[in-house]
């Protein structure tokens, strides 16, 4: 069976967090178009110069640009089974165009999940959130803090130091809460209208709990 989800909320809901978990279950990938541009970005590619100042304004990615990437993605073999889409689509035109695109492959995103957390506590974690630079692993300073000098990573045999990403900055934080608000937020009503958004709450809740919530969604489409 296969299995199309799409997970929304803010920056920093806990998208990336829960999609990995996701993705390790049901064995499909996860593509998040956030790490596809960082990694242009790092690796200096034409794309990733195209993309730069919308990353470090906290702007959106033009629709065209974010579409064609992801049309891309999904037409990779691995994706035969499904996946789960982490921060797509991310404005009306971006959701329009995956169904489009989705139809022409005779396809159908099966659920679209939506996790809540509100803007105090997006700051918060934001503010505190840092990544290795070498594997990516992501930790949280306040809320999920390393358990060493909080400047390697943890995982085995990573020597990667711990960074902060750039658009993690208040200023552009708040910037992309803007966004999401004026532009990614009416996405739920699109999923909602097709009968397909479910909503957890993110607040105030553990990772393991959020999951958990998850799992409960996933597993009643599978069984659907
Ligand atoms: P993207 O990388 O998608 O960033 P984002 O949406 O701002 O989301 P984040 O990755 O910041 O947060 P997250 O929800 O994944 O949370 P995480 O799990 O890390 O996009 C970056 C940029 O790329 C955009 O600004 C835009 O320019 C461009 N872009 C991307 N997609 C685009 C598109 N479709 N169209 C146009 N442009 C696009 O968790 C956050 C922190 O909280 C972590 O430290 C984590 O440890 C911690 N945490 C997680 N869960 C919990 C919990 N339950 N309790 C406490 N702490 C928690
Ligand atoms: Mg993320």
């Amino acid at each position: 069976m296969s299995l199309r989800i799409v997970l929304l909320g803010a920056p920093g809901a806990g998208k990336g967090t829960q999609a990995k978990r996701i993705a390790a279950k049901y064995d499909i990938p996860h593509i998040s178009t956030g790490d596809i541009f960082r990694k242009h970005l790092k690796e200096g590619t034409e794309l990733g110069k195209q993309v730069q100042q919308y990353l470090d304004s906290g702007g959106l990615v033009p629709d065209d640009l974010t579409c064609a990437i992801v049309a891309d993605r999904i037409a990779e073999p691995d994706c035969a089974n499904g996946y789960i889409l982490d921060g797509f689509p991310r404005s009306q035109t971006q959701a329009e165009r995956l169904q489009e695109i989705l139809n022409e492959r005779g396809e159908a995103i099966d659920i679209a999940i939506d996790i809540e957390v509100p803007d105090e506590e997006i700051i918060e974690r934001l503010s505190a959130r840092r990544s290795c630079g070498t594997c990516g692993e992501v930790y949280n300073l306040k809320f999920d803090p390393p358990k060493g000098d909080g400047k390697t990573c943890e995982k085995t045999d990573c020597p990667g130091e711990l960074i902060q990403r750039t658009d993690d900055k208040p200023e552009t934080i708040r910037q992309r809460l803007n966004v999401y608000h004026e532009t990614t937020k009416p996405v739920r009503s699109f999923y909602e209208s097709l009968g397909l958004l479910k909503t957890v709450s993110g607040a105030d809740s553990t990772p393991d709990d959020v999951y958990k919530a998850i799992e409960a969604i996933l597993d009643g489409v599978r069984t659907a």
